[in-house]
């Protein structure tokens, strides 16, 4: 599509590649999964996963069967994991399609089609999130029967995934030995077996050794929440240019609700991107970056425009980089009360994203 408005995200992949390859250092001999979900968490799968395959990863996770069937039309040839729930007729689609599904409950089991071709399956284990996964003994065993009866499905891997491995060890650890109970007393041998998000497999993964992968969404976008990790590079950098230059006398007002109010001569500057496409209103108050300089949002943010109160230095068409450089995206979770993974997340399909190889 042709752009016509200097707003866009971009995606430094070679970032991506330097936070993959790192992390992988470091939980080698284990094989790190990126995890795309949510398109690559606001970094558009199908442009990540064609540069990773190009790497030689051949293994990609991701939550929804719609994603995966984006990938898999791209890309045939690869290995998919969707992590969520996949029900009735998914399971069909999803094992015709070469796509390993999670098996969560025994709804999904019991209501399944009748498949013709191999369905992949790795089960999860609830160790204490209490969100999807198998949780008792007698059901795990259980489950590990039923699926071993139907000689359409091949039960691969096993897994878990921990709710405060970048907050609370405690839990964690608490989390980690309930997954080895289990584990331990299970009478399979799966193919591949992993628990580890980014901030577990950063930490701990070498006290692992009976792991054989590991999932990887955050850090591989460059950002944790682990305060001494300071090997990862920003892979997403939001940018636009200033649209038009208001000067201002005392007492003048600035956009819906003449909310914000000059208290003298001001420069104010108008950016082309708004709530619409992810900056969402709660930014007011916030910074950002022009000329290596932080200069204030004011007023409020409309649809499709921002304002920013400048000095004489700024000119119209200068660079404005909303995060991703002197404004970490971290410093925008803060300002709007939440964390970094939302931040990337929410900037919306309406801002292309261009790619830096
Ligand atoms: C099941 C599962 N595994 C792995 C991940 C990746 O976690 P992170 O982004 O913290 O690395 C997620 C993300 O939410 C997930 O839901």
């Amino acid at each position: 599509m042709n752009r016509y408005r200097e707003t866009y995200a971009e995606i430094n992949l070679k970032h991506l590649y330097h936070n993959l390859k790192s992390i992988q250092k470091i939980v080698h001999p284990k094989t790190v999964i990126p995890v795309v979900k949510a398109d690559a968490y606001g970094h558009g799968a199908v442009e990540v996963v064609r540069y990773l395959i190009d790497k030689g990863i051949d293994y990609f996770a991701v939550s929804l069967l719609e994603e995966a069937l984006e990938l898999r039309r791209v890309y045939p040839n690869i290995e998919l994991l969707c992590m969520g729930i996949i029900e009735n007729e998914g399971l069909l689609i999803a094992s015709e399609n070469n796509i390993t599904v999670t098996m969560s409950n025994f709804n999904q089991l019991q209501n399944c089609p009748k498949l013709s071709k191999t369905l992949k399956i790795h089960l999860k284990v609830d160790t204490g999130m209490n969100r999807l996964g198998f949780k008792s003994d007698h059901d795990i065993k259980e489950v590990i029967d039923e699926i071993q009866k139907n000689e359409k499905f091949f039960l691969e891997g096993i897994f878990t995934h921990f709710s405060t491995a970048d907050e609370n060890i405690s839990y964690y650890k608490k989390q980690l030995n309930r997954f080895d109970d289990i584990f331990t007393n299970l009478n399979f041998k799966f193919k591949m077996i992993h628990v580890s998000n980014s901030s577990s497999q950063i930490q701990f993964e070498k006290d692992l050794p009976w792991t054989t992968h590991t999932r990887l969404g955050i850090s591989l976008y460059g950002l944790t929440y682990i305060d001494h990790i300071k090997f990862l590079k920003n892979t997403f950098t939001l940018k636009t240019k200033i649209s038009q230059l208001n000067r201002l006398t005392a007492g003048e007002f600035v956009g819906y609700g003449a909310s914000y109010e000059s208290s003298g001569q001001e420069i104010i500057a108008v950016l082309p991107i708004g709530y619409a496409d992810g900056f969402i209103r709660k930014n007011t108050g916030g910074f950002v970056e022009i000329n290596h300089k932080r200069y204030p949002i004011v007023g409020r943010i409309c649809m499709d425009m921002t304002f920013v109160k400048v000095d004489e230095s700024v000119q119209l068409h200068d660079e404005v980089i909303l995060f991703g450089g002197l404004i970490s995206i971290d410093e925008v979770a803060d300002r709007l009360d939440t964390i970094n993974y939302e931040v990337i997340c929410q900037i919306s399909k309406r801002v292309p994203r261009i790619y830096k190889k």
